[in-house]
């Protein structure tokens, strides 16, 4: 998978913005607050049409304009033009410039995957953000899995609706309720079932490469779920059993939207035992597991981003994880100065200077 073109309007620093990326490695550098990351955000947003940063879609329009554009020129199987656009009316799809309504035949048809200094605190972090990373990681390979999550997320709001009404005495009779709950567990189980799936396909290789990073220790992640190794029946029992409190609380007591992942080295929890070192070993670990997931299932390299990493990790850390990663990968790195870029990976790079929001391509002396 390759991006060879980039072309951005009024995204955020940058009114004008084209580029011509190598299939193998491009360097974006340039003092912090130049527009680095703005780069390779647009390419994400162009894979996922979600931003990885804090804030509503329409923060990357640039101030003071109200339409923003992101246009790539993408080889998937095929080539092709992909086109966002972003206004407070909301977004617009387009590949080749036919209109996608559907998002979930839109985000998995570009694979990204990106290594950014917030994802390395996600292990402390609140179990939302796992699940978060969760999402986005599945919906990125799994069309059905957009849709489910669509799905699990209306019937939970109408039921937790309803449950409310309930507790307020606007209804007595709770026949409806009952096919709400029906309707929740058999999409919940669907969620859960890809979600426990997929952190197994990670388990397959995640302990390896966090064995390669460290050369100690074994690595593993446990999906948790209230649904978990539970039967429809079971399931439905256990909000039968509940039915008061989940009408007292107002609110759905169970679910996916529960579900959280564990990151254990040698049968402890990391959250609890580990240092900082060993959390941000084990989030590199499943990022690469990732990658070596994508290949293995889905018959291609996805594209890599790593942004800033040398921010968070030594010079020796980011250069032998460089070493890890198939040299076959497209892959993009943002560094403030490129001297902590290990020499060959620079040997056949792109090289982009940032400077205050105007990118110079360089000539690359090999060095
Ligand atoms: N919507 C926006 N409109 C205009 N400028 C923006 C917008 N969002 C962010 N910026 C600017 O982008 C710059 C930060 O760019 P960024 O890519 O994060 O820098 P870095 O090179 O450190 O990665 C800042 O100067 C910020 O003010
Ligand atoms: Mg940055």
């Amino acid at each position: 998978m390759e991006i060879s073109n980039l072309k951005l309007l009024n995204y955020r620093n940058y009114e004008t913005l084209n580029l011509t990326f190598s299939p193998t490695t491009n360097i974006i550098y340039g003092k912090n607050g130049a527009g680095k990351t703005n780069i390779i955000e647009a390419i994400y947003v162009l894979a996922l049409t979600k931003t990885f940063r804090l804030g509503n879609d329409d923060v990357v329009i640039k101030k003071g304009k109200n339409i923003a554009k992101i246009e790539g020129l993408v080889k998937t199987n095929i080539w092709n033009t992909y086109k966002i656009i972003i206004s407070d009316q909301g977004k617009h799809i387009k590949i080749d410039n036919n209109k996608i309504s559907k998002l979930s035949d839109y985000i998995t048809k570009i694979n990204v995957i990106i290594f950014h200094p917030d994802d390395l605190k996600i292990i402390k972090d609140t179990p939302m953000t796992r699940r978060k990373l969760l999402n986005i990681e599945i919906s990125g390979i799994n069309k059905e899995y957009v849709i489910y999550l669509n799905n699990y997320e209306k019937i939970l709001k109408q039921r937790n609706a309803y449950l409310k009404a309930l507790k307020e005495n606007k209804f007595s009779n709770s026949d409806f309720l009952n096919i709400l709950t029906e309707k929740l567990v058999e999409i919940g189980l669907k969620i859960v079932h890809i979600r426990e799936e997929f952190v197994k396909s990670i388990n397959q290789y995640i302990s390896e490469y966090y064995t390669k990073i460290t050369h100690k220790g074994v690595l593993s992640l446990n999906f948790k779920s209230e649904y978990k190794n539970k039967t429809p029946n079971q399931i439905l029992n256990m909000y039968q059993k509940n039915i008061s409190r989940e009408i007292i609380m107002g609110k759905t007591l169970f679910g996916p939207q529960h579900d959280d992942i564990e990151f254990i080295i040698d049968n402890e929890p990391v959250k609890e035992f580990s240092s900082v070192g060993e959390q941000k070993n084990s989030v590199i670990s499943f990022k690469l597991a990732e990658i070596a997931y994508i290949k293995a299932n889905l018959n291609h390299n996805p594209i890599l981003i790593l942004d800033d990493l040398f921010s968070e990790l030594d010079e020796e850390k980011v250069n032998n994880i460089l070493n890890l990663i198939d040299t076959n990968l497209q892959t993009f790195i943002t560094t403030t100065t490129i001297n902590t870029v290990n020499s060959s990976m620079l040997k056949n790079a792109k090289i982009f200077h940032v400077i205050n929001g105007k990118v110079k391509e360089e000539v690359n002396n090999g060095k």
